[in-house]
């Protein structure tokens, strides 16, 4: 008999089995050629939130899509992890299509958008922070709560496209002449649909201020 509490963990391993039996029958070619190599044509970059499983919400299989997520999907650029994703799937794997998906009702920006307080996960949404301040006058200037909330969702988004497209690795990739993408999607959990916010970054640009130290 399975204790709940304590065997909740083997109801995964059962379901795993189910799955991979469900997906020999319904495409027996799918395993031998995962097996040999992936050749994905989007890369995610997503919040780590249990609502917002990128293959399921996008119809999409395993070796569809490279995957990185984080709390409140955010481009650090001095997060290794994220960069060496994005390096991989840029030029490794030769991915065009960037996607940055964030969604409303995120818990870490709606953190972000509270008092300060302690722990690893304040360093985090500092960056959120951040994204706040530079859309000050914007946000302060929308008096209903839940539609300041999410209009920091979308911009936290649009900022991060913004991140990812300075990186050196789009920098680079642009700059030989790859036509990549990067677009900046919002995920709504009321209704399961992804709205583009029309953010789509496809060119290295001159940053505004920026010193030419060439
Ligand atoms: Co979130």
């Amino acid at each position: 008999m399975l204790d709940l509490k304590a065997d909740l963990h083997k109801i995964l391993l059962s379901r795993n089995k189910e799955w991979s039996e469900q997906m020999h029958r319904d495409n027996p070619e799918l395993f031998t050629e995962l097996a040999k190599h992936q050749n994905p044509f989007f890369l995610w970059i997503g919040c780590s939130d249990s609502r917002v499983p990128p293959n399921q919400i996008t119809g999409t299989m395993p070796g569809d899509m490279f995957i990185h997520r984080n709390i409140a999907n955010m481009v650090m650029h001095t997060d290794m992890n994220m960069l060496s994703v994005v390096d991989y799937g840029v030029n490794a794997l030769g991915i065009d299509h960037l996607i940055v998906c964030g969604h409303y009702g995120c818990g870490g920006v709606k953190a972000a958008m509270g008092p300060e307080f302690g722990g690893a996960a304040s360093y985090w949404v500092r960056g959120i922070r951040d994204v706040a301040r530079i859309h000050n006058n914007e946000l302060t200037a929308i008096a209903d709560e839940q539609a300041r909330f999410d209009r920091l969702v979308e911009l936290n988004v649009a900022e991060q496209v913004y991140d990812l497209s300075r990186t050196a690795v789009l920098r680079d990739a642009w700059t030989k002449g790859r036509k990549i993408q990067v677009h900046g999607w919002v995920y709504s959990l009321g209704d399961g649909l992804i709205k583009d916010l029309g953010v789509t970054r496809n060119k290295y640009e001159s940053e505004v201020g920026a010193v030419d130290v060439d």
